[in-house]
């Protein structure tokens, strides 16, 4: 896939759409508080993330798995939730092919990062992937 898929200024939008209704979500918004305190920071590396993935712009170098690992408390339902959110934000963008392509790689992640954390914290436990959407 070429970077003609999307612009920078689709990719930015979904990221500022999809966190600003994470940040309102009764549930997700008080982790994502406790742990980011410079959101204009993180919404940049966000950016980049997706600018990296959807664009090939190759200008993320961050480290997703062990920052997730890291985090207490993730259960396959808050990811079911984090990724019901980015669905339903991703049918607001004006791009679909963009949102399309979007949601089928946080889905990908999610169940990658949900299999990591599982692997740092109940190492001994048989992993449970997250549940399709309803
Ligand atoms: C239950 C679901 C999730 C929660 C509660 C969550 C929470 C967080 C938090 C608190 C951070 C900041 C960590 C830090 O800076 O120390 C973070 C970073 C990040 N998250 Fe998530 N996240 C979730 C799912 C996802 C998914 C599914 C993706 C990708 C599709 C994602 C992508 C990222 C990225 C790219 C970063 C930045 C990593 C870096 O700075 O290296 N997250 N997340």
């Amino acid at each position: 896939m070429a970077n003609d898929l999307c612009t920078e200024e689709e990719v930015s939008r979904l990221v500022h759409d999809f966190y600003a209704q994470v940040r309102k979500d009764e549930v997700l918004g008080p982790i994502f508080d406790a742990h980011i305190d410079d959101w204009d920071r993180h919404l940049a590396r966000l950016v980049d993330f997706w600018s990296a993935i959807l664009r090939r712009t190759g200008r993320f170098t961050g480290a997703p798995m062990p920052k997730h690992a890291a985090l207490p408390g993730l259960t396959a339902e808050l990811f079911q939730r984090w990724l019901a959110l980015f669905r339903k934000v991703a049918a607001t963008q004006a791009n679909q092919a963009m949102a399309a392509h979007a949601c089928a790689m946080a889905e990908r992640i999610a169940q990658s990062l949900w299999l990591g954390w599982q692997m740092a914290h109940d190492g001994d436990r048989p992993h449970a992937p997250i549940a399709a959407p309803l």
